[in-house]
């Protein structure tokens, strides 16, 4: 079951839960003169997330595909948007497209540089090259500069089937989900390196008031103060 959602003023959050790894699976879907996708999901999901997409624009019409890092729930279906969308562009770090992406890829992608903006007409996207936050080399995150939107992965990740909005409650969750995952054959799901604590305050000081993490409720509220917490947790679970 996949639902949508708006979280924001033409802000989608596509979600379907998995219960086999007992997460949800999110896709962030912006409504603006040039329609951008954030992150993709799987491939399995495709057909589950293009008729979402279509509940609330014509899938056909989508200009970029943004994600974080080269793994399957950020990109998986990049290719079969690419095919559907003929006006689509993949957008990413350059790390990531160099290193994986353009060779995936049925296109080239439009290679980031960090701080380097989207813009899709109403909306400013400025991308922050964050390696390794959450994880990998390539790691990026989106944040929107007028509503003060922050795209931001995997970061305050919750296990289980959540609302699609939460507030200060999530961080502890996100402890427990990260605990959980350090006990099984998922831990160090997420490394903990020297600039872990300098990147979350780098996100932290944009002030967000929205965290759009794709598994689990996206927050509201003091987004500063949460990153903040979050970075005491990571330091606490992963450190
Ligand atoms: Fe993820
Ligand atoms: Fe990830």
């Amino acid at each position: 079951m996949t639902t949508v959602d708006e979280i924001a003023a033409d802000v989608f959050r596509i979600s379907t839960y998995v219960p086999e790894a007992d997460l949800q699976f999110g896709q962030f879907l912006v409504r603006d003169e040039e329609p951008l996708l954030f992150e993709t999901g799987m491939k399995a999901l495709f057909p589950a997330v293009r008729d979402a997409v279509a509940r609330v624009l014509d899938p056909r019409t989508l200009r970029w595909v943004a994600f974080s890092h080269f793994e399957s729930d950020e990109c998986g279906s990049l290719n079969e948007w690419l095919t559907l969308a003929p006006r689509a562009e993949a957008a990413c770090s350059l790390v990531g497209a160099v290193v994986s992406v353009d060779d995936f890829s049925l296109r080239p992608a439009r290679k980031l540089a960090d701080g380097e903006v989207i813009a899709t007409g109403r909306r400013r996207f400025r991308f922050l090259h964050t390696p390794h936050v959450p994880h990998c080399w390539d790691a990026g995150v989106l944040f929107e500069e007028t509503d003060r939107t922050l795209f931001c992965t995997d970061l305050l990740q919750q296990n289980g089937e959540r609302p699609p909005l939460g507030g200060d409650e999530l961080v502890g969750l996100c402890r427990e989900a990260l605990v959980a995952y350090q006990q099984g054959p998922f831990a160090h799901y997420l490394p903990y390196t020297r600039s872990t604590g300098p990147t979350l305050a780098r996100l932290a000081a944009l002030e967000p008031r929205t965290l759009a993490t794709m598994h689990g409720s996206v927050f509201h509220g003091d987004g500063a103060r949460a990153l903040r917490d979050l970075a005491r947790v990571y330091a606490d679970v992963l450190g």
